[in-house]
């Protein structure tokens, strides 16, 4: 009888896990690639609103979008990445959201940079988290919901490109990241 107790707490274990490792996994497969990616011209806003899609399933009927897109130009970039960083910004936007709210996607372009704000009306983070939300591994989120890697990559991602992220966030008021990308690698 113990026996089978053992047997199952580790297979119970173990589900929990695997997700973890897959996600982790995907995560580093995709560092490793970004060499070999060639420059490609990228459209910002359809990998916004391609990323808009992926996330409908948790924001429909429970968050506004609001998009107020201006008139930027492509962007070079590795093929993909931008959509990655956009993806989890979204991602953990809908997720601070506890109930309904909005988030608000603004992208205008200056001095040959395209910024792109993306700020929810969420939890917020405490200003002692703040300046560690884009440290690997730093996550708020329970056991197999998140691995604390999203922002992390996203800011390598931001470097790889010449680009920068940051935030400013207010708990209980939500939380706004600003991201900017040269239109040309230099
Ligand atoms: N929009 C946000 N509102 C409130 N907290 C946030 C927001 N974005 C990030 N955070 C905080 O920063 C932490 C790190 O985010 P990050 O995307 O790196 O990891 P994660 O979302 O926890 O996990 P993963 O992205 O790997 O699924 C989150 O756990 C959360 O505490
Ligand atoms: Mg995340």
């Amino acid at each position: 009888m113990q026996r089978l107790l053992r047997t199952a707490c580790r297979g119970f274990a173990l589900l929990l896990i695997l997700p973890l490792v897959g996600e982790v996994h995907g995560h580093l497969r995709n560092f490793a690639r970004l060499d070999q990616a060639e420059l490609k011209e990228a459209n910002l806003h359809a990998g916004i609103d391609d990323a808009l899609m992926k996330i409908h399933h948790d924001t429909k009927n429970r968050v506004e979008v609001e998009r107020d897109y201006g008139d930027i130009p492509v962007v070079t970039c590795h093929p993909g990445r931008p959509n990655q960083v956009f993806l989890n910004i979204l991602n953990n936007a809908q997720q601070a959201i506890d109930g309904n709210g909005t988030i608000a996607i603004r992208t205008w372009v200056k001095d040959d940079q395209v910024h792109v704000s993306i700020a929810d009306t969420g939890s917020g983070i405490p200003q002692e988290d703040v300046a560690r939300v884009f440290d690997p591994g730093f996550t708020t989120k329970g056991v197999g919901v998140g691995t604390g890697l999203g922002l992390s990559i996203c800011f390598q991602i931001m470097e790889d490109h010449g680009g920068s992220i940051e935030v400013k966030s207010e708990v209980g008021v939500g939380s706004t990241f600003s991201l900017s990308l040269p239109v040309r690698p230099s």
